[in-house]
């Protein structure tokens, strides 16, 4: 059971690293004593911004000592130049052999200054802007004295009742891989020794987005294709991309806790991808084992987690109090401590901490860093692209900039917190760019406000369940007089940004508390709403679907929301988003994902009932995968491949027209699709394989070429070996994943 020393070694040899910085860990670990080893091994939070439930025995008196000897490889949220230096200085100048410190901080979408939320970002489809969003985040962190973020999430998950859906990319593993590249190489740049970058860790490895019923911290229980073929795809981009940690998840797979899984850790990640960065475990996720009921005690779980390849403990404890005892007593081999502790003696040489430990601790850097114009530029610039335009039927937006009476309703509206979202423990309440006021900035109009009601109830924080506003109506006849009195009525409803998030699972996707009767009575009195959602995950609105004219997704856009909300309701932005994630019809039909596979009897043949639907709704989402409106309208047309028929391996060349047929310059995001008709393992119904973001000026015309391999045709068979299977194929493109324009091929 316990991992042998020559497997290690091959897992050694795999890598493709520096031998200057090698020779210089051989001599380092050397000296190490076992207990330094395991100190190296060991990370602690910090004394405040708690991210988890506090450990047994994890005293601030303790957490000193331990620095002192050694006994501590990495603190997590300590944030600030001068709380850094300090915890650094005691490393370097007091310990035996003074190995500096690695500081992780979830720096999630942006560490002061903040971006839209992961999922709001993804419906950008904007793989440079999130590139640079990541950066700015990394710039603002690192001068702050961090030089580790726990970001990016790269969990794939089709079930919006999960509130860590605002952490990721959405649903598709193909966008998913390009985003965690993206914000891979936003996070530690060119250069990972660079001041302004920050070591990346892919997260949460793996499956944790498909926690059964969405409900945090649960089973998952999925089979070998979507484990290869969905789950595991943006990790392996992620290490592809030189991703330097990875963190594992809470959840168990097919009954093995991941933390304590060789198979993800050792097999996949370190041997078949050559991971050659750590991995660090989730917040105490060593310990849930033992809850899990996976080990006995804390020297079990440690010598499970580190015999499968869990290289530091995240503030559970237990390596700093198990692990030397287990190599004294002969049960773990020092080599599977070697391994891990010069894989994170690596990051650290990489990260420059041995040049210059203080290299992140600059007082005058951290001042004209954390929240300059530029970041306010960038941040702003990122969340127009997020949002995405879902309904616009009466063409009631763009609004008109002069002589309109609006009526602006709903307590999201002038919430300066909320819009920041979930995951921001270093920025400040109440930084955010309310819709209120950036809908002040346009000055033609009267603009008149009204809350009409709370969303929840007292004070929201990250660390506490937020209470629901469900029984205070008081404000309703406010704002039913205002809307009455309006041209247009501009509703932002949806979640508190606290309300998505880790440990935020809901079971009722509508609009929270009494958000939704507040929608209705508005619209009694005058329909001409335009409805601005804010939230962290795909919400189940069919009524407003079905009666409001407009409605735009506008998420949990970060510091300057309300200005980037604002711009596009007056046109001064033409939206281009398109969603990374399905949007229900109801919360009885999640999991409900695009590339779904078609089953035995996937149409209604006869007009009897034994076919695979609902009897009380229709099986399509509200809203598709990839579905986003523009104030532009384009066209498709002309889809030409070069030839029908192709050999395996070949390229194949995919070209379609697009033209823009409106007066109003856009861009649009170019999707394609393919479908293999047979497979050996059944194939789903869609699979997106490219995708082009493209400008597109006014009545302008683009031929857009996209380029298919094997890469895009294949995928993993239950054995986890990647496979491409000569047979015939479909391919789509168009503006979402519902397009119809289609064509054939053979591949030979
Ligand atoms: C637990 C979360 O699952 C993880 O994503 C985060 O990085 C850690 N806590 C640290 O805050």
């Amino acid at each position: 059971m316990t991992m042998t020393v020559a497997r290690a070694q091959k897992q050694e040899m795999m890598k493709n690293t520096n031998p200057e910085i090698e020779f210089k860990i051989d001599s380092l670990l050397q000296l190490m004593t076992v207990e330094e080893k395991v100190g190296q091994m060991n990370q602690y939070n910090g004394f405040w911004d708690v991210t988890g439930p506090a450990p047994e025995g994890g005293s601030a008196e303790k957490k000193y000592e331990h620095l002192r000897k050694g006994w501590v490889g990495s603190m997590l949220s300590v944030r600030g130049v001068k709380q850094v230096r300090a915890v650094q200085k005691i490393a370097v100048e007091e310990t035996r052999l003074g190995i500096p410190l690695i500081i992780g901080f979830d720096v999630i979408h942006g560490y002061k200054t903040l971006s839209p939320i992961p999922l709001a970002e993804a419906a950008s489809w904007d793989l440079e802007a999130i590139k640079n969003s990541a950066s700015v985040a990394a710039a603002e962190a690192s001068a702050s004295g961090i030089n580790w973020t726990f970001g990016p999430m790269m969990d794939i998950s089709r079930d919006p009742r999960w509130g860590r859906v605002m952490e990721g990319a959405g649903e598709d593993a193909f966008l998913g891989s390009r985003i965690a590249e993206a914000r891979v190489h936003g996070f530690q740049g060119d250069d990972l020794s660079a001041v302004h970058t920050v070591a990346a860790c892919a997260k949460h490895f793996a499956a944790y987005g498909f926690s059964e019923s969405g409900k945090e911290y649960n089973t998952v229980d999925i089979g070998a294709s979507t484990l290869h073929n969905v789950v595991l795809p943006p990790f392996k981009a992620a290490v592809n991309a030189g991703v330097r940690t990875v963190m594992n998840s809470f959840n168990e797979l097919n009954g093995v806790p991941v933390t304590g899984s060789s198979y993800l850790q050792r097999d996949i990640l370190k041997g078949e991808w050559g991971f050659d960065g750590f991995v660090v475990s989730d917040w105490a996720s060593i310990n849930e084992m033992i809850n899990w009921g996976h080990a006995r005690d804390k020297r079990e779980a440690a010598q499970k987690a580190v015999t499968a390849g869990s290289d530091m403990d995240m503030e559970g404890n237990v390596y700093i109090e198990a692990l030397a005892q287990l190599v004294k007593d002969g049960v773990v081999e020092e080599s599977l401590l070697d391994d891990a502790v010069r894989r994170i003696l690596r990051v650290k040489y990489e990260l420059g901490l041995f040049d210059d430990p203080y290299k992140y601790c600059d007082e005058a850097r951290e001042k004209e860093t954390i929240g300059n114009a530029k970041h306010h530029e960038a941040v702003l610039d990122m969340a127009k692209k997020s949002i995405v335009l879902l309904k616009n039927d009466t063409n009631l937006l763009p609004l008109k900039k002069e002589g309109q009476k609006i009526a602006l309703i709903g307590a999201l509206a002038s919430d300066k917190s909320s819009p920041l979202g979930s995951w921001r423990i270093a920025s400040d309440d109440d930084t955010a760019v309310s819709v209120l006021e950036g809908m002040q900035n346009y000055s033609g109009n009267s603009l008149t406000y009204a809350k009409g009601a709370d969303v929840f109830v007292g004070q929201a924080q990250f660390i506490q369940e937020v209470v629901v506003n469900d029984a205070d109506k008081s404000g309703f006849e406010e704002a039913i007089s205002v809307a009455k009195n309006a041209d247009v009525v501009v509703m932002v409803l949806g979640e508190q940004g606290f309300q998505t998030g880790e440990g935020r699972s809901r079971t009722n996707l509508q609009l929270p508390g009494v958000q939704q009767e507040l929608l209705e009575a508005v619209f009694k009195v005058n329909p001409n709403v335009v409805l601005v959602l804010n939230n962290g995950r795909p919400l189940a609105i069919s009524w407003a679907d079905a009666h409001i004219p407009a409605i735009v997704e506008a998420w949990q856009l970060g510091t300057e929301t309300g200005n980037a909300v604002a711009q596009v309701l007056y046109g001064d932005y033409n939206p281009s988003g398109k969603l990374p994630m399905t949007f229900p019809r109801n919360v009885g039909q999640v999991p409900i994902y695009y590339n779904f596979k078609n089953t035995g009897r996937p149409d209604d043949k006869d007009g009897n009932v034994f076919w695979s639907h609902f009897i009380d709704v229709e099986k399509t989402p509200l809203y598709p995968f990839g579905h986003g409106l523009s104030y532009s309208t384009f066209e498709y047309s002309d889809l030409k491949m070069d030839g029908t028929s192709f050999e395996t391996g070949a390229d194949i060349v995919v070209s379609v027209q697009v033209q823009n047929t409106s007066p109003v310059d856009g861009k649009e995001v170019v999707q394609l699709y393919i479908r293999d008709l047979v497979g050996s393992i059944t194939r789903p119904v869609k699979e997106l394989k490219g995708f082009e973001l493209v400008e597109l000026k006014a009545g302008e015309t683009k031929s857009i070429r996209f380029k298919l391999n094997n890469e895009s045709l294949g995928y993993y068979n239950n054995d986890g070996k990647f496979i491409v299977e000569p047979g015939d194929f479909k391919v789509f493109v168009g503006g979402s994943s519902i397009t119809r324009l289609e064509s054939d091929f053979e591949l030979k």
